[in-house]
């Protein structure tokens, strides 16, 4: 068998008792031709692995360079040097994969992120990356795990769709049909008919209309998956393709609906805390390093793992839109025309308004809810004084909304209506419809948006830096 090795991350838990392992790893330095620092991506570790003096030839040394990629067999030992209590003997030395390291694009050397976006296919093998998709995938994981213990059934909604779940129409168009030369009606439009589906379709913004319909058969729903949305935000926040997690929930209303976003976002947090303390530990020292170049009043006030420990500890703060807007209009930043966006009761929060409630005012996560009706979706559930919808947004420091989600209006004959106010086409969504003619129930839910707690947990300032290959605006590398 060729694969019989023991992990770094397990082997560096070990005492060194002159164990017999086998590991294999790529090469990150290699210093006086004679320790080589060892790592296999299962920690920033690495293993140090000592070349015996004299027992190789200098044909072989020579090609243990950066990003070489080696299987190394040896006894563990108890190391003389500094900075670890064990290192591997190098007996055997296999040559896997050599690299030039003249051509290696990764020195090691700090790299700005910018420039390790253009190498993508290779930032993996950097700390920081390392350490923040460690966590993302710590992160999925406990996503599944909470709702699987709560009981619910994990849904695989469609990703190629007819319809426009959130009815913003940022939509990315899937067609099978010649771009240069579609078959038209008579009016000159193009004949979808003729599609692949035979209608017009496109990749999914959401996956919630599908899930109300799992909703409202097993109670419980939960949605993973990509989504894709055409805006052209070119922000630290946007991706055009990004994950979502979107439970829906018969039986429910607004506040149980802000119960179970808060329970859910503390429980992943604290998974991440308690498996990820070292990727954390790493990624805190980095985010507290670069602060250090930063004037004294925009650093933060707290550390990343003080953060998250503060946001795990407390609950979240609760206001009405109506409230929000209020506390915006007697801040000093708005007496001080601070802002760039005006303020007034109606307005679609921009993000410097999201940011100073959440990081000024309030200085920690906030949930708003009771939206106006006209800035929000159609499905939403209208309240009693004709003007707001029963919706909720989760604001998170530095980051801004983290979810969306709201009570859905399950009274069919309102639903109509909203949806012809709308211009919603209703036959299209029949099958949704039929939802509130057959047993209809109160029933919510919310999306959380993946990249965006990923951020928020690693203290990563650019979203594009969470996803392995980010999809923006004129940008489809890798
Ligand atoms: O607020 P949104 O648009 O809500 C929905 O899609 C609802 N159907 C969810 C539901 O109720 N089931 O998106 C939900 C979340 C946002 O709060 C944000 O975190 C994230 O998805 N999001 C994005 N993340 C990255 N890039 C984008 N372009 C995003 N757009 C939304
Ligand atoms: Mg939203």
């Amino acid at each position: 068998m060729f694969n019989k090795r023991v992990k770094i991350k397990e082997l560096l838990t070990w005492e060194p008792k002159d164990q017999q392992v086998t590991v294999m790893g790529w090469v990150r330095t290699f210093r006086n031709n004679q320790f080589i620092a060892l790592n296999d991506g299962s920690t920033n570790n690495n293993l140090q692995v000592v070349v015996e003096l004299g027992k190789f030839d200098d044909e072989l040394l020579k090609r243990i360079t950066t990003s070489a990629s080696l299987k190394v067999s040896g006894h563990v030992i108890p190391s003389l040097g500094k900075g670890q209590k064990l290192e591997v003997r190098g007996e055997t030395i296999e040559i896997l994969g050599d690299s030039d390291a003249e051509k290696y694009p990764l020195q090691p050397k700090k790299h700005s992120l910018e420039f390790l976006r253009e190498i993508a296919h290779l930032r993996f093998r950097t700390n920081t990356f390392g350490s923040v998709f460690r966590i993302r995938h710590s992160l999925a994981f406990a996503i599944h795990k909470f709702y699987n213990e709560k009981g619910f059934v994990y849904m695989h909604t469609p990703i190629v769709t007819a319809s426009d779940a959130e009815g913003a129409g940022e939509m990315f168009r899937v067609t099978t049909l010649p771009l240069d030369n579609p078959p038209r009606n008579e009016d000159g439009s193009v004949n979808f008919k003729e599609d692949f589906f035979g209608r017009s379709s496109n990749l999914t913004v959401s996956g919630q209309l599908e899930g109300e319909l799992g909703a409202t058969a097993f109670g419980e729903i939960y949605t993973f998956g990509p989504t894709f949305r055409a805006e052209n935000s070119n922000t630290a926040r946007h991706l055009a393709e990004f994950w979502m997690i979107e439970p829906e929930m018969a039986f429910c209303d607004l506040e149980d609906n802000m119960n179970l976003a808060e329970e859910f976002i503390k429980y992943i947090i604290k998974y991440a805390m308690e498996h990820n303390r070292e990727d954390l530990e790493f990624l805190a020292q980095r985010l507290a390093d670069e602060e250090k170049q930063l004037p004294q009043d925009k650093r933060s006030e707290m550390g990343l793992i003080e953060k998250l420990e503060f946001v795990v500890n407390n609950s979240f703060e609760r206001i009405t839109y109506t409230e929000a807007i209020d506390i915006l209009l007697q801040s000093p930043a708005y007496k001080k025309k601070k802002f760039q966006y005006d303020v007034k009761w109606g307005i679609d929060m921009q993000s410097e308004h999201e940011r100073y409630l959440v990081e000024k005012h309030f200085k920690k996560p906030v949930i708003v809810t009771n939206y106006p009706k006209d800035i929000k979706a159609f499905y939403m559930r209208q309240n009693d004084d004709g003007k707001t919808v029963a919706a909720m947004d989760i604001l998170a420091p530095g980051i801004g909304e983290i979810v969306g989600g709201s009570q859905r209006e399950e009274r069919l004959d309102k639903l109509e209506q909203r949806m012809a106010e709308m211009h919603i086409p209703a036959e299209e969504l029949w099958w949704y419809l039929d939802t509130r003619r057959f047993g209809t129930v109160p029933h919510a839910g919310f999306g959380l948006g993946f990249e965006r707690i990923v951020q928020f947990v690693t203290g990563m300032g650019n979203i594009r830096d969470v996803i392995a290959f980010p999809r923006t605006p004129k940008n489809c590398e890798f």
